[in-house]
């Protein structure tokens, strides 16, 4: 149970089911559905495709988590049916996972996502520990279209080299552990292993994935940059000249968190760098809308410093 608060404490993405609708009544499920359809119909049946969805649309009516809306309608699936609609779950072979390599989107991108812990530890509880510097969440590889994760891949073992357990501690502790020393504290390594490293260049080497991830952190000092645009924790700062202060220092688009607890200022919790799916160069993130905690002040944030 603690397990598992912990992982959506890290704040990973979730799978994006609509809970807020399923939860709803029926009628309010149906004209939702209505006008979904309209949207549908304008949007989507214009370009001559058939049931597809508008992605902005689906992020506005479902109230999902979306991280992406890609600007053309994506599909939600093929759905045969007849008159009556009687037609869904009549299939007696069971889904196997696709291992067609040409079916299963690839990985375009790495996410370097950084979290700093002052706002980790306002926002979630049980830190043990608060470094007064930028640590690690993940290096995600991901698709532009399609979130990936828990690929085919090894299965994580506890790390026994030392060296590499040195360079996670100090880049990539978990800080709701005192410290990474046996399973316990390697579990925070292992859950982003199995749900992002498996999708990387080396999904059978956790190692080359972990140290990959520790020398990207080593070539931005985020904390330096920002002291250097005169961005100090402790202080309010409008997204955008954090966004652009990393921006200017990496050469490209950054993604920027924030985390949001009622009646308080929303506090920067996270920068995302994007890089080739090797690794070797900084690109651009995908561009995430103007919404969401980061702007329920109208981009004005804290770094926050206890
Ligand atoms: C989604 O919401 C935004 C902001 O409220 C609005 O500007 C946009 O038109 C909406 N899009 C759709 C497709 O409903
Ligand atoms: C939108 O999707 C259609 C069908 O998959 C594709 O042919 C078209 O090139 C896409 N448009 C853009 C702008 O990506
Ligand atoms: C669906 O309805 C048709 C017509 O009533 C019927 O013949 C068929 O057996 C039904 N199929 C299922 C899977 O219920
Ligand atoms: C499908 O893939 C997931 C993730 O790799 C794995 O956990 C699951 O066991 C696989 N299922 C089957 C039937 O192979
Ligand atoms: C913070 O982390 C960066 C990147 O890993 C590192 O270069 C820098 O020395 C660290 N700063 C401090 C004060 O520990
Ligand atoms: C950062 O600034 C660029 C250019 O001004 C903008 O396109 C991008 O959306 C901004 N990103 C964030 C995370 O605010």
């Amino acid at each position: 149970m603690a397990r598992r608060e912990k992982t959506e404490k890290n704040g990973d993405w979730a799978a994006g089911e609509p809970k807020a609708i399923l939860n709803m009544m029926p009628t309010t499920y149906i004209s939702i559905f209505l006008l979904f359809s309209i949207i549908i119909s304008s949007l989507c049946v214009l370009e001559g495709l058939d049931y597809q969805q508008w992605p902005e649309a689906f992020r506005n009516f479902s109230n999902t988590k979306c991280l992406r809306t890609p600007n053309n309608c994506t599909l939600h699936g093929l759905w045969p049916d007849n008159d009556i609609g009687n037609s869904s779950n009549r299939v007696d072979a069971p889904f196997h996972n696709i291992t067609d390599q040409n079916l299963i989107p690839t990985l375009d991108h790495l996410k370097l996502v950084q979290r700093w812990p002052w706002a980790f530890c306002f926002l979630y509880s049980g830190c043990q520990r608060t470094p007064n510097n930028f640590t690690l969440h993940g290096l995600w590889p991901d698709n532009y279209f399609v979130h990936l994760s828990n690929c085919a891949g090894a299965a994580f073992q506890d790390i026994t080299d030392q060296i590499l357990i040195s360079r996670l501690e100090s880049s990539w502790p978990d800080l709701l552990e005192l410290d990474c020393k046996g399973a316990r504290g390697q579990s925070f390594w292992g859950q982003q292993w199995e749900k992002h490293g498996t999708c990387s260049t080396t999904p059978n080497d956790y190692e080359a994935y972990f140290n990959l991830a520790v020398d990207l952190k080593n070539k931005h000092d985020i904390l330096q940059t920002l002291r250097q645009s005169e961005i100090w924790p402790g202080d309010y700062y409008h997204i955008d000249s954090i966004n652009s202060s990393i921006a200017r220092a990496t050469g490209s688009q950054i993604q920027i968190k924030c985390g949001k607890i009622p009646f308080h200022t929303p506090v920067l919790s996270e920068i995302i760098i994007c890089y080739d799916p090797e690794g070797t160069t900084v690109i651009d993130c995908p561009p995430v809308p103007k919404k969401g905690p980061c702007w329920e002040e109208e981009g004005l944030v804290k770094f926050l410093l206890d």
